[in-house]
């Protein structure tokens, strides 16, 4: 076993049920779960105070292993169901340009481009093949813009499980051609993400493959969850004052803020949470609008277009979580538009050094939108989340 592994060979886990997030209702564990009853995501739960006792802060600095090094938040009992990739910790990059530009405090990039193939689909994914080998599921499927589906062929390819993707036919030809390289079944759809997971749906019920569409199946947000702990473990056990966040299905949003209680409760982290910004394009901005008009649920986004792939989602099945966790913290909703985030993506490469993905800068065209307006502040700490590799995009022509 290599060093940086050593100490890792069993997990200690604290599942003891889920929980359906709009009803409550529980479900039993160790169980293949799709959907609630009612239709909606389960959500894990653990035995919080046994998991506190269980680990420390000095045990997680000692361990290396990326996120898996949080395995006791985390769903899998057997280690040998796990499959890693080279995990690491992602790094929080300091954008010292563009803050002094702005006349900020401190503008931090979670770039989560650094995860096994170049994205934190790694997280999600991991997590929901690693459970879906527990489990005995054999034959995955899912809709993706890209990132999702690399991921998916690249964790299930190495757990010996069969893929079945499906991408909208105009997503970027690099994801395409990792996932098939992946040895997914790779099915290019004429239409949008919410299309894709309707064939997804069918395969499904005339195949019997396991549908791991983000939220459908309840482990991809556990894995999501790692990043709100290690961003709290990067910054000394504390929190960021904001929290900028690309949102498309919002798996990640509502992970870290699942995380988040998780570690107030065993103690780790105290009761401020940061504000969380839910960023969306203006081609496609369902939550933003839903937002703005105090909704509880966001409708169909029609005709949805912007050319950052990871967030055009024109209906999400987590909208309520995504809405609640906005609210909650006093955060906001914000688009921007794919001029500002292409301008975005050229600034902060010329000027830090930084290649953001899409996605990642509009996260930053909308903190320097909101700061313009107000809504934040320039001595509050941000952290925008930059999710994929630039690397994995056209890039502009010379
Ligand atoms: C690069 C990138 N950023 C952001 C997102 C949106 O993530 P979430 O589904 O957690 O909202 C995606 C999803 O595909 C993505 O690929």
């Amino acid at each position: 076993m290599p060093d940086n592994l050593r100490g890792m060979e069993e997990f200690a886990t604290f599942v003891t049920h889920l929980e359906c997030s709009a009803t409550g209702e529980k479900y039993p564990a160790d169980v293949v779960h799709g959907l609630s009853a009612a239709g909606k995501p389960l959500l894990v739960r653990y035995e919080l105070a046994a998991l506190g006792r269980a680990v420390s802060k000095e045990v997680l600095a000692a361990r290396d292993g990326g996120f898996w090094k949080y395995r006791e938040f985390l769903p899998v009992r057997k280690s040998e169901n796990v499959v890693r990739l080279g995990e690491v910790a992602t790094p929080l990059v300091e954008l010292h340009a563009a803050a002094r530009r702005a006349g900020a405090k401190r503008l931090l990039v979670k770039d989560e481009g650094r995860l096994p193939t170049g994205s934190f689909k790694a997280r999600g994914l991991a997590l929901a093949v690693a459970m879906g080998k527990e489990l005995g599921v054999t034959r995955m499927a899912m809709p993706t813009n890209g990132n999702a589906g690399a991921a998916l062929a690249a964790y299930a390819a190495a757990a010996g499980i069969e893929t079945h993707v499906f991408c909208p036919a105009d997503t970027p030809e690099i994801n395409v051609r990792e996932i098939s390289l992946a040895g997914a079944h790779v099915t290019l759809v004429d239409g949008l993400i919410n299309d894709c997971g309707r064939r997804v749906a069918e395969g499904c019920e005339r195949m019997g493959w396991f549908d791991a569409s983000t939220l459908k199946e309840p482990y991809r947000i556990e894995g999501k969850k790692t990043m709100g702990i290690e961003l709290a473990e990067q910054l000394g056990w504390r929190l960021p004052d904001v929290i900028f966040y690309p949102t498309g299905g919002g798996t990640g949003l509502i992970a870290m803020w699942k995380a988040f209680d998780e570690l107030e409760a065993i103690g780790f982290i105290d009761s401020k949470r940061p504000r969380m910004v839910a960023v969306q394009a203006s081609g496609c901005a369902p939550i933003v609008r839903a937002w703005q008009q105090g909704a509880e649920h966001a409708e169909f986004w029609q005709d949805a277009h912007t050319y950052a792939a990871g967030i055009r989602v024109p209906a999400a099945i987590g909208d309520f979580l995504i809405l609640r966790a906005v609210r909650a913290s006093r955060g906001l909703a914000i688009a921007v538009d794919d001029t500002a985030i292409a301008d975005a993506l050229a600034e902060v490469a010329k000027s830090d050094g930084l290649l953001l993905c899409p996605e990642g800068a509009a996260t930053y065209a909308a903190w320097k939108a909101a700061l313009a307006a107000g809504q934040v502040s320039a001595d509050e700490v941000t952290v925008l989340f930059n999710c994929a590799s630039g690397l994995k995009y056209p890039l502009p022509a010379v």
